[in-house]
C-alpha cells in the first residue's frame, strides 16, 4: 500500500509565475477577514523566492490567516520552505530578531495542510523545524539555555527516547528483515547498519513521508535511504520481498526458531539439504543438544509469544521459589516486559539479595531448579504433550551480587540496541567501560559505584532514560 503522498503535492497551488507577478511581496490585503486571531504568520522568503512567497501569503490571507509582511515581535509562527531549523534560527539572528520561546518555526507543509483543512492543523514533529526542550529540569540552568533548541537526533540510542509507539513501522519492519538476513549471512556491517537505522526511526515522533524528512537523521546510510525511498514511492521494498522469498532466509528463520539452534547449526542443516523441521527431527544421525531437544519437544509452546499475564504468573512462581531459600531477595522482571512490551519471547528476571554470600548466590539457581523439578515429579506432570494443561515458557533467571544490582538491571532491561549504544557511548564519549556488572573509568582507573540506574546514567553524563523509553 503506497504511503500518503506529500501534502505539498496534494494541494493545487495554481499557476505560480503568471499570477504572482501581479502581487508584490509588500502587498497588503486588508480586505480578507482574519479568522484565526491568535496566529500571526510570517513567511520566510529565503530559499522560497519572492513570487512563491507572495502567492502563499495571498492564499493564506484568503483562507483567513493573518500574514504579516514584515518581521516583528507580534509574529507567532514563521513558515519556511527548504530550510532547516538551524538555518531559520541563523537567519533570525542575522535580522537581529530574538526568537521568543512562544515562536513556532514551521515547515511550509503545516501551512499547506492548514489551508487545505481550512483551519490551523495541529503542529507535530514533522512540521516543527525546532522543538522546545522541556526535558531539562526547571533549574536556573534552564534560563541560560536558548528557548529554542535545534532538534538534533543523537546517533546513540541512549540519548534518544524510544517508546513502543513506532510511527515508522513500515520502514522498521523492512529493516528488521534485511538486518536479520545479513545476520544469517554473517555480514555484521550491513546487519548493524539496518539495525541502527531501524532503531533511530523508532525514536522519531513523526512518520517519514518524503525524503526531505530524513534530512539530519543520523544512522541512515545510502543503502538505507534507497530502501526508504523505494517504500515511499511503491509502498514496499523489492529487496525485502526478495529476501522473504529466499530459500536460505526462510530456512534459517525456521531453524533458528527452535530454542538452542543458532547460525552454525542452521548453516549445517541447510547445507545438508534440509528445509523442514520434521525431516531434521527424524534424522537419527543428527545429535541434538539438551537445549535443542527441549526446543523440539516444546516447539509449539515456545514459538507462541508469552503474554504479560503469563509473565506475571511466572513471576509469582519465581518469587515463591526464590523466597524459599532467600527470603530477603528482590525479584525484578527485566527484559522487554520491564520496557512495557505486551508480549515477549521469554520472561527475564533479576534476583538479588542484600547480605547474601557468594555461596548463596552460586547455589540459588540450582536450588530453584531442583525445587521445580521435585514439584513437577510430585504433581505427576511429565513432558507428555497429549491432554496437557500447561504451557512451556522460556524463563531467564539472573542472580547478581547486591552491590551490582543497578548494573545488572540496566544491562538486562535492554533493548539490545539500547545496550549496544550505551556501551559504545561509554567507550567512545566517556572513556569508560560498561557491562552488566560494573562501570570502569579508564581515565581515573577506578570502578564507579551505583545504587540505581539513575546513578549510572549520571556517571555517564546522560539524561535518565526510563525503561519504557529504551525500546530502541
Ligand atoms: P531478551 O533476549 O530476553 O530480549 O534479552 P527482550 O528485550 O526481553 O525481548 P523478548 O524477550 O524477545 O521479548 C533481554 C535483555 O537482556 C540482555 C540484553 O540486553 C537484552 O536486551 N541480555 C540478554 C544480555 O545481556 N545477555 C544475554 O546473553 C542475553
Ligand atoms: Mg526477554
Amino acid at each position: 500500500m503506497p504511503l500518503p503522498t506529500n501534502p505539498l503535492q496534494m494541494v493545487h497551488l495554481g499557476p505560480r509565475k503568471k499570477r504572482s507577478r501581479q502581487m508584490g511581496a509588500s502587498m497588503v490585503c486588508p480586505s480578507h477577514d482574519v479568522k484565526f486571531q491568535d496566529l500571526v504568520l510570517y513567511i520566510l522568503e529565503k530559499k522560497m523566492g519572492t513570487t512563491r512567497r507572495a502567492f502563499l501569503m495571498e492564499l493564506a490571507r484568503r483562507k483567513g490567516f493573518r500574514v504579516e509582511n514584515e518581521l516583528s515581535d507580534s509574529i507567532t509562527h514563521i513558515v519556511a520552505e527548504n530550510n532547516s531549523g538551524s538555518e531559520v534560527l541563523e537567519w533570525l539572528q542575522g535580522q537581529n530578531h530574538k526568537a521568543s520561546s512562544q515562536l513556532e518555526l514551521l515547515d511550509v507543509s503545516w501551512l499547506i495542510e492548514s489551508m487545505a483543512a481550512g483551519t490551523p492543523v495541529e503542529m507535530t514533529g514533522k512540521h516543527q523545524l525546532v522543538k522546545r526542550d522541556y526535558s531539562a529540569s526547571p533549574s536556573p540552568e534552564l534560563q541560560k539555555t536558548p528557548p529554542l533548541v535545534i532538534k538534533k537526533i543523537s546517533q546513540y540510542a541512549c540519548q534518544r527516547r524510544t517508546t513502543l509507539n513506532n510511527c515508522n513501522q513500515i520502514f522498521t519492519d523492512a529493516f528488521d528483515v534485511l538486518a536479520e538476513n545479513y545476520e544469517f549471512r554473517e555480514n555484521e556491517v550491513f546487519c548493524l547498519a539496518f539495525m541502527r537505522a531501524a532503531s533511530v526511526l523508532k525514536s522519531l515522533p513523526f512518520t517519514i513521508i518524503s525524503m526531505k524528512d530524513t534530512e539530519g537523521i543520523p544512522c541512515l546510510e545510502d543503502k538505507v535511504k534507497c530502501i526508504i525511498e523505494e517504500i515511499i514511492e511503491d509502498g514496499e521494498s523489492s529487496e525485502v520481498k526478495a529476501v522473504l522469498n529466499d530459500e536460505r532466509y526462510q530456512s534459517f528463520k525456521l531453524f533458528t526458531s527452535v530454542f538452542g539452534v543458532g547460525l552454525k547449526t542452521s548453516e549445517k542443516w541447510f547445507r545438508m539439504g534440509y528445509r523442514t523441521l520434521n525431516k531434521i527431527k527424524l534424522d537419527k544421525t543428527l545429535k541434538f543438544t539438551p537445549m535443542q531437544k527441549a526446543g523440539f519437544l516444546y516447539y509449539e509452546d515456545l514459538v507462541s509469544c508469552v503474554t504479560r499475564e503469563e509473565a506475571e504468573a511466572v513471576g509469582m512462581l519465581v518469587k515463591e521459589a526464590v523466597w524459599a531459600f532467600l527470603p530477603e531477595a528482590f525479584v525484578t522482571m527485566t527484559g522487554g516486559f520491564r520496557r512495557g512490551k505486551k508480549i515477549g519471547h521469554d520472561v527475564d528476571f533479576l534476583i538479588t539479595s542484600p547480605g547474601s554470600r557468594d555461596e548463596d548466590e552460586e547455589q540459588l539457581l540450582p536450588k530453584v531448579i531442583n525445587l521445580w523439578e521435585r514439584k513437577r515429579v510430585d504433581s505427576g506432570k511429565c513432558s507428555q504433550q497429549e491432554g496437557k494443561t500447561w504451557k512451556a515458557i522460556r524463563v531467564d533467571l539472573v542472580m547478581c551480587p547486591y552491590e551490582r544490582r543497578a548494573f545488572a538491571l540496566l544491562g538486562w532491561t535492554g533493548s539490545r540496541q539500547f545496550e549496544r549504544d550505551i556501551r559504545r557511548y561509554a567507550t567512545h564519549e566517556r572513556k569508560m567501560i560498561l557491562d552488566n556488572h560494573a562501570l570502569y573509568d579508564k581515565t581515573k582507573k577506578i570502578f564507579l559505584k551505583a545504587e540505581s540506574e539513575e546513578e549510572i546514567f549520571a556517571h555517564l553524563g546522560l539524561d535518565y532514560i526510563e525503561p519504557w523509553e529504551r525500546n530502541a
